[in-house]
């Protein structure tokens, strides 16, 4: 989604935030542009495509891009097509305020008849421009007042970014909904969307608090909300380093992050399994335990590969704690006026915890007087932010668009938080140990899976013509179904579809011609007979069964054209294994056609609209 960098301080702006604009591309986007305020005024380049494209024409234009405090941006279309004039930043219609915006402006067409009225004019069709020229309506010599009594005017969501050709020496930034980060540096500021944009200059960093304004001179920081009342910034330090965002020899970061899931995981784990008491240990929960054991309900929320996790979660939920859990989609959750009672728990799962529709959720639970919980990444963000407790992801870094490490993260959390419930509710010391035990060899065992990555690889290639591929699984890997095929067609653009096996016989069974691939997840478990029919099922109607089957499993052989082969594993852990395969098929798929892995067609990292 757009990413904002700004800077003032005393380096050349143009460069830096050229290079932060570099580190924000993987959020997706299709337009970016630079302004720089200098001697010469306002210097601004914007461009359609690739940051390389504006990064050109920033260095076509030469000296009127010297100044020390500028705004970039990389735009993800709203309002308005993929055109230049549409790229932000915008200027008001004396090009005199300077701005760049994430997020939407809900009420802007009648600011616009508003401002048209008084003789404004406008250039392009964003909501964008709207709050520029308002802005500048409001201009009386006091840049952070005008950006002040404008917001006051404006419904929606917004993370801007503003400076004003009468005043050199200022940058003020605003947040309501959209996630910014102000990375203070010495006599240097940098604000971005997020951290990947900050930490090359600084590590020290606060995230705005929602209506809030903050004034940034080079050497002073002043923070107030729009009514101007002052508020005092908590600083944090930025969990993050360099090598964990680039590359690292790998080809993609998708790639990269598959490989990394074995360590990614020991992090999510390390210092939380406690063997010797059969237990485990999640200190962000600990505040609200005896809440969290008595409740009567979870309800389990977040959107897309998030809420496959979440649906692993209530089957391990439902088995492990024994307790009543729902899931739902976070855009749905928030408009359907749910019931929440007394005791009932809301979880939200989210890499980001920038999610627009999972963070309403979670503000819709808190209103109906629900604990809200997070299980998510980014330390600091939004949602962690709203929650009453939680338990973070700790997998570093997710810079690939297609969630990867985020979800087996996600997966390994709900896990220990099933058990953290079950083992205060009814499971054993010796049942706990005993998963505790199988828990602690899911790195080692995908270790094992990656190193299969060749057959993988070689098996996607006998299939990838095909336009229409199905993806089925039962019990804990019906969730898992459904996110292989997710990422096959997030990055490969084949159409795919998961369910549970047997749901495929309620209609969809009549897709199936010669030759379709048909992914079935056929690991042991409870269920393996019944897949084994559905199997056949899709054997006798043409398809090709690619299995994922447990180590040592022969008899799937004579009914699968392709085996891929997962370590034997407790069945509700098992998902944490066979989603790899798949992760690893949607990945060498989308190579061999020739798609750019990390920067898919259309979609962006973090959603952070409606
Ligand atoms: C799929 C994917 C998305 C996200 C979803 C939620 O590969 O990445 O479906 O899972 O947009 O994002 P987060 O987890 O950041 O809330």
């Amino acid at each position: 989604m757009c990413g904002i960098v700004a800077y003032i301080g005393t380096k050349p702006a143009a460069d830096l935030l050229v290079e932060g604009l570099k580190r924000l591309e993987y959020r997706g986007y299709d337009s970016a542009g630079v302004a720089v305020l200098g001697d010469h005024g306002i210097a601004m380049e914007r461009a359609v495509g690739r940051v390389a494209n504006v990064e050109a024409r920033v260095d076509a234009a030469g000296d009127i891009f010297r100044g020390t405090l500028g705004l970039a941006h990389t735009r993800w279309a709203t309002h308005g097509g993929v055109t230049e004039a549409n790229c932000h930043p915008h200027t008001d219609d004396r090009n005199d305020i300077c701005l760049i915006h994430n997020g939407i402006i809900e009420n802007y067409g009648a600011l616009r008849t508003w401002l048209q009225e008084r003789g404004h004019t406008f250039k392009s069709e964003t909501d964008t421009e709207v709050l520029a020229v308002l802005i500048g309506e409001l201009y009386e010599g006091d840049l952070e007042a005008a950006v002040q009594a404008a917001l006051k005017e404006v419904t929606g969501a917004y993370a801007i970014a503003v400076i004003c050709a009468q005043e050199p020496d200022t940058l003020v930034c605003a947040r309501k909904g959209s996630p910014l980060l102000i990375g203070v540096g010495s006599g240097e500021y940098v604000v971005a969307s997020d951290a990947s944009a900050i930490v090359a200059h600084t590590t020290q960093a606060f995230a705005l608090d929602d209506y809030n304004v903050c004034k940034l001179t080079r050497d002073a920081i002043q923070t107030s909300t729009i009514d101007n009342q002052a508020v005092t910034p908590k600083m944090m330090q930025l969990e993050m380093d360099l090598e964990q965002i680039e590359l690292g020899g790998h080809p993609h970061y998708m790639h990269k992050e598959i490989f990394e899931q074995p360590e990614s995981l020991r992090m999510t784990l390390r210092g939380r399994i406690d063997k010797n008491e059969g237990r485990i240990v999640l200190g962000g929960l600990l505040s609200h335990a005896s809440q969290l054991v008595r409740a009567r309900k979870f309800i389990l929320t977040g959107q897309g590969t998030a809420l496959h996790a979440a649906m692993i979660g209530e089957y391990l939920f439902e088995n492990l704690a024994k307790v009543p859990t729902e899931i739902e989609y976070a855009s749905e959750f928030r408009y359907r006026n749910p019931i929440v009672e007394e005791g009932t728990v809301v979880a939200a799962i989210s890499q980001s915890g920038e999610t627009a529709d999972t963070l309403a959720a979670l503000t819709e639970a808190k209103d109906k007087g629900a604990l809200a919980l997070g299980v998510v990444n980014v330390v600091g963000s939004s949602i962690s932010r709203e929650t009453d407790a939680g338990v973070y992801l700790r997998v570093g870094p997710e810079i690939g668009v297609a969630s990867t490490k985020a979800f087996t993260g996600q997966v390994a959390a709900l896990t220990m938080m099933a058990i953290f419930l079950g083992r205060r509710r009814l499971m054993s010391v010796e049942e706990c140990r005993a998963m505790l035990d199988e828990l602690e060899l899911v790195p080692e065992k995908i270790e094992r899976i990656l190193g299969s990555a060749d057959t993988i690889k070689r098996v996607t290639e006998k299939y990838v013509n095909q336009e229409n591929w199905l993806f089925l699984g039962r019990g804990y890997n019906y969730p898992t179904a459904l996110e292989g095929a997710l990422k096959l067609k997030e990055i490969s653009y084949i159409h795919a579809e998961g369910m549970p096996a047997a749901e495929m016989k309620h209609g969809p069974i009549a897709l199936i011609t010669e030759g379709m691939p048909v992914v079935f997840i056929a690991n042991r478990g409870a269920q393996y007979a019944k897949v084994l029919a559905n199997i056949e099922e899709v054997r006798s109607r043409g398809g090709h069964v690619i299995a994922i089957a447990t180590e040592g499993d022969t008899e799937i052989t004579s009914l699968a054209e392709d085996v891929l082969y997962v370590p034997d594993i407790t069945e509700p852990l098992s998902p944490l294994l066979t989603v790899v395969p798949l992760q690893l098929m949607a990945y060498y798929a989308a190579v061999a056609r020739g798609h750019d892995v990390d920067k898919p067609r259309n979609l962006a990292k973090s959603v952070t609209v409606e």
